[in-house]
């Protein structure tokens, strides 16, 4: 059978040196990228100042709209952020925690940035309710349902969980958070570029993520998306200059907010990582959202089955329509191994508590599925002896 995705291999020169299973982690620097890093170099040694005008102020927009189309969101939706944490500090300083509806409700499976973040939100008067999971796998629907009530002000959920590759039912949550009359920020990291994501279609209030996984777009590169009908009665306290309606009046404080998604930038944005990240949108535009979850699909069966078959315990959803791209494997001494697959230039992580990590995406071949599992499987079967 032959991959039609497999036309896009050429674009990644790093495959013709590695096995490439780390694309839940990093995704392979389109070799467009050096074109665009050069392109920035360029512009601020011969345009200099005039860059600004001519293209770098409105990045964190025009940058963002790439992104937009693979979401599900109407241009002009999205702005540019350096990363996920900024991004959701920005979405919680909308907020004010000391009334009754103080509630912020997540899963403890969440990314530790979020949980982090929301652990700490207490000094400013909210509480934290943390839904754990049941299996260490995946967290009951249900459970999170009944964590919402009419005290929460926000849910702050993760759309694939990166230890497991679970699946949110972000939509139900979403529902139910609505009736209550909360609002929802979900992190689509794991999930933008390989699940298909839609967040009109979900009427989700915040989405933020980044650019390093599945987007292969590069670190410095994180996004927020606000519901276009929120944006005007938004008032993050996260804040700065850029987010005035005219900075360039330098006026005196307090700050009049602009009207449009500039509303949510702060300082100066991370321009050349602006540049840096664009190849990766362009070539996952072209690809399709939905062509690469078909492929996973098919290639993260083919890695479990596998492994199953090995005697290898699986750490993560066994429905495909609970799976993201990725699969955790509770190998015994993973880490050594993970250690030894990387001095042989096979890229995968181990997270503990987890297993070893590993991805394929859409420039990967099916012989470097089979692969992967057959050096993993020696290792172990090496180590055990
Ligand atoms: C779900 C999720 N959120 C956030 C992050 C990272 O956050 P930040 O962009 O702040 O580094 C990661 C992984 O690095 C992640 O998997």
């Amino acid at each position: 059978m032959t991959d039609p995705l497999l036309a896009w291999r050429g674009e990644f020169p790093v495959l013709n040196r590695t096995l490439y299973m780390i694309s839940h982690s990093l995704g392979a620097m389109p070799a467009r990228t050096r074109q665009c890093l050069t392109q920035y170099a360029d512009q601020w040694d011969n345009r200099s100042i005039r860059a600004w005008e001519e293209g770098w102020w409105t990045m964190p927009v025009t940058t963002g709209n790439l992104i937009a189309n693979i979401i599900g969101a109407p241009p002009a939706s999205m702005v540019m952020q350096p990363n996920v944490t900024v991004a959701q500090w920005i979405v919680l300083s909308c907020f004010d925690w000391r009334g009754i509806r103080n509630k912020v409700v997540s899963e403890a499976m969440n990314f530790p940035t979020n949980l982090y973040i929301l652990g700490e939100l207490d000094r400013l008067g909210a509480r934290f309710v943390k839904v754990p999971s049941r299996d260490g796998i995946t967290i009951a629907v249900d459970d999170m349902l009944t964590a919402i009530d009419e005290e929460t002000q926000l849910v702050c959920i993760s759309h694939v969980l990166f230890r497991s590759a679970y699946i949110q039912d972000v939509k139900a949550i979403i529902e139910k958070a609505h009736r209550a009359g909360a609002q929802v920020v979900v992190d689509i990291y794991q999930s933008a570029g390989t699940v298909p994501v839609d967040v009109t279609s979900w009427q989700v209030d915040f989405a933020v993520g980044g650019s390093v996984k599945w987007l292969c777009g590069g670190p410095g590169a994180g996004y927020l998306y606000v519901r276009p009908d929120l944006v005007a009665q938004l008032r993050p306290r996260l804040t700065g200059w850029m987010a005035h309606a005219s900075p360039f009046s330098f006026a005196d404080d307090p700050i009049d907010y602009a009207g449009d998604m500039f509303r949510f930038l702060h300082g100066t944005p991370a321009v050349p990582a602006l540049f840096a990240a664009k190849s990766g949108y362009e070539i996952i535009n072209e690809v399709g959202v939905d062509r690469i979850r078909e492929k996973s699909i098919r290639q993260t069966t083919r890695l479990i089955e596998t492994a199953l078959a090995e005697g290898i315990p699986v750490r993560s959803p066994m429905n495909t329509e609970d799976r993201g791209g990725a699969v955790i494997l509770d190998v015994p001494n993973g880490y050594a191994i993970t250690q030894e697959l990387l001095r042989r230039d096979v890229l995968l992580d181990y997270r503990p508590g987890a297993g070893i990590r590993l991805a394929p995406h859409f420039y990967t071949t099916d012989d470097e599925v089979d692969e992967v599992l057959r050096q993993i499987v020696a290792l172990r079967d090496q180590r055990s002896t």
